[in-house]
């Protein structure tokens, strides 16, 4: 109830220009607010013996799908890019998806030229739809507003802007509407849903005859629109698709899918009970001496194999159908943060993904690890922005130069955390098309040209600084210490 006058308190203190959206906001978050003091008081964990990894018909393989002739289901097609994250693992403090990647092209550029390709290859007019967030919203606008006047069309619209709260009171953190950036956040993508719908957007894109949106994650350029995806949708009477792909060893955070007592659900680490997590991580599950082999210690099963890359594929008559049946109730992700001031604070926040079991017939599909190439780290920007990867039409492919199927393993160093680090210690990308390994720790800065191959490990100890020249080619070396070439 204090929450509900604090809520109260705050709408009134907008502006009267956006005091109504505002207010709707507020309304959202209170329910949300609400949910989890409910939640919170009768705590119900996940009955781990109950879980159930998704059978064959509930994740149908990529290659499974037929090859598609026709374009047909391409001109009820939108696509949309969820761009409204603060990219705080990166240091970020606007749009990840304005950062450059290649021949000065930002995220967002190769993003229109991906959508831009494909309706001229196909003569359809697929739009595309930017969610963006108070964080991204002007820096999404300052790069798209160069195709304004091309042959694209591009909407944007701002995604809910939610109070933290405090973590020992669970009270809102800001006491005016205007209140500073820091006691604000965006709710995660799952709020993608209430925001389609109070933006108007979802009526308008059913007005206009789309039948299905393609949602990804605006910093994953291998999420191309897939007809045989899209096909499949429509074979199949799918109301919710979502990709995902084989879990690897280095894959310890994404969702996975699940069954649990019926319909398909994504369970996120933020579920998972912490005696399980380490499971959860390693997509193994250990199982205890059994009866019938006597001799054995301890097995392992493959319980989580697959994780969710967060491409989804919305089935958009149905969205409305549920949103107007009284909308989704997504789990809830508590994501504690400390303030800059190192105070507790609390954001709870949605995923996209977690909407899966509002819909009928819906189901995974196990996508080649192409279709996913997210830059959650300056690692993996590493990795995009070098010549492991060329161009075409905004797609990234592997370059034929390679002479290996998979990508080098690159371990940058907190030195290397945050992007602007990550800039000023790389003069140039250096040519990593023979690299399989790097490990980079310590204050390290690399010169132009510079070329690393095989397993390259560069360490400078605390109060040192290495220095890698311009020119210089690392072949199976590792570097500490003075680089004595
Ligand atoms: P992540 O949840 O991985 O977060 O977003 P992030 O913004 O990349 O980085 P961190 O965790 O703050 O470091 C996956 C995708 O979802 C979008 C992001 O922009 C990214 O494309 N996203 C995330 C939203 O659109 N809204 C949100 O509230 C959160």
């Amino acid at each position: 109830k204090s929450t509900q006058s604090d809520l109260s308190r705050l709408v009134r203190t907008a502006d009267r220009v956006v005091r109504k959206t505002f207010e709707v906001e507020m309304q959202s978050f209170s329910k949300l607010h609400a949910r989890y003091l409910v939640e919170k008081e009768n705590r119900r964990e996940l009955d781990w013996d109950r879980i159930k990894s998704p059978n064959d018909k509930q994740v149908i393989p990529y290659d499974y799908l037929p090859q598609v002739s026709g374009s047909a289901a391409l001109s009820k097609l939108a696509v949309l890019k969820v761009n409204g994250g603060l990219g705080t693992s990166m240091g970020i403090n606007g749009a990840k998806s304005a950062l450059e990647v290649k021949d000065g092209m930002t995220f967002l550029d190769l993003i229109v030229q991906q959508v831009e390709h494909l309706n001229t290859t196909h003569k359809v007019h697929i739009p595309l739809i930017l969610m963006t967030s108070f964080n991204t919203h002007d820096d999404t606008l300052r790069i798209i507003k160069k195709y304004v006047s091309q042959d694209i069309s591009i909407t944007t619209f701002n995604q809910s802007r939610y109070p933290r709260i405090w973590k020992e009171t669970l009270q809102p953190c800001p006491k005016h509407a205007s209140d500073d950036k820091k006691h604000w956040y965006p709710p995660g993508h799952g709020d993608l849903y209430e925001s389609l719908v109070h933006t108007g957007l979802l009526d308008r894109l059913l007005a206009e005859g789309k039948e299905y949106l393609f949602v990804s994650n605006s910093d994953n350029l291998g999420a191309i629109v897939d007809q045989r995806i899209l096909q499949h949708m429509v074979d199949t009477s799918a109301e919710f698709l979502m990709e995902v792909t084989d879990k690897t060893k280095a894959d310890v955070k994404g969702g996975t899918l699940i069954e649990y007592d019926g319909p398909m659900r994504l369970l996120e680490i933020a579920q998972v009970p912490p005696d399980h997590v380490d499971d959860f991580k390693s997509g193994s599950v250990h199982l205890f001496p059994s009866l019938i082999i006597p001799q054995l210690i301890m097995c392992k099963v493959r319980k989580f194999k697959i994780f969710n890359t967060n491409n989804l594929w919305i089935d958009l008559k149905a969205l409305k159908r549920v949103m107007n049946g009284g909308g989704m109730e997504l789990d809830i992700i508590v994501n504690p943060k400390l303030t800059d001031d190192g105070q507790a604070v609390i954001q709870l926040e949605t995923a996209a993904g977690a909407a899966i079991k509002h819909f009928k017939n819906a189901h995974g599909i196990n996508v080649p690890r192409s279709r996913f190439l997210p830059v959650k780290s300056c690692s993996d920007f590493l990795l995009i922005r070098s010549n492991i990867y060329s161009l075409q039409n905004g797609h990234l492919y592997m370059s034929e130069s390679r002479m290996f199927n998979s990508v080098p393993v690159i371990k940058l160093g907190d030195h290397f955390k945050k992007i602007s680090d990550f800039q000023s210690r790389f003069k140039k990308i250096p040519n990593i098309i023979d690299l399989d390994h790097l490990t980079v720790t310590g204050d390290v800065h690399f010169g132009r040209g510079v070329t690393l191959r095989g397993t390259v490990i560069v360490v400078a100890n605390e109060g040192q600084r290495i220095d890698i020249p311009d020119g210089c080619v690392l072949e199976n070396r590792l570097v500490s210490g003075n680089l004595n070439m």
